[in-house]
């Protein structure tokens, strides 16, 4: 069973009531998502491996610590994974980016697919799925699905906001990937949104409501 480790860092639950505040405009909101997409990517990263060399500072050589040589892959979800990828970008700048475009049905709740551009050598990354939110778990469930079918294997999934029912269906069709997330809040309306979560992540990402 995949582990779901909720990042509650004080920074990270400030900055979350703002980006849930219905006042708070597309401006406000994608720089908020874009920073706490850095300080998740922060705890996410945790586990990194790291390896010894040796630096020479002004005054002497010091044993020092560096990433050991792991290639990292950040893949979106579209569209709103896209507000949190520059945030990750500031941490692991030399990650490859790619997308997977799928859509919910908005009568039947169901995900729709439509793109897929993973870098080349998924199957060699350490692969961090991102989406701010994770609601019935349809889109993140296809969306590791389109990884995996591609030879990728090492996934994490991060997101701002759960529902409890979405990381139980992560955790059932995909045991193997970790969730991190910086609420798991009380439940889904029937329209498949999360409350109280924050509305329509694309659309106050984007402003297109
Ligand atoms: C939102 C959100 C997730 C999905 C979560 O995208 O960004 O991808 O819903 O819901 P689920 O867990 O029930 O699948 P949406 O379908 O609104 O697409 P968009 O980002 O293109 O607007
Ligand atoms: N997608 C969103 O953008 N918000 C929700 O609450 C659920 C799905």
């Amino acid at each position: 069973m995949s582990k779901v480790h909720i990042i509650d860092h004080p920074l990270i639950q400030h900055k979350l009531s703002f980006i849930r505040n219905v006042e708070t405009g597309p401006k406000d909101f994608r720089e908020l998502v874009e920073e706490v997409a850095t300080l998740l990517a922060y705890e996410v990263t945790r586990d990194m491996p790291l390896e010894e060399v040796t630096i020479q500072t002004p005054l002497a050589p010091a044993r020092c610590k560096v990433i050991s040589g792991k290639k990292v892959g950040v893949i979106p979800i579209l569209r709103a994974g896209l507000g949190m990828t520059s945030g990750i970008l500031k941490l692991i700048p030399t990650a490859k980016v790619g997308h997977i475009g799928v859509y919910r049905d908005p009568e039947t709740l169901k995900p729709v697919e439509y793109y897929c551009k993973l870098p080349p050598d998924v199957a060699e990354r350490d692969l961090i799925l991102i989406d701010p939110m994770l609601a019935t778990g349809g889109s993140a469930v296809a969306g590791i699905g389109f990884i995996k079918q591609r030879g990728g294997r090492n996934i994490k999934l991060m997101c701002l906001i759960a529902a409890p029912e979405g990381i139980a269906a992560v955790q059932a069709a995909h045991p193997d990937v970790d969730i991190y997330v910086a609420a798991v809040d009380e439940r889904l309306n029937s329209h498949g949104y999360i409350v109280p979560g924050l509305g329509d992540a694309g659309d106050r990402l984007f402003g297109t409501k």
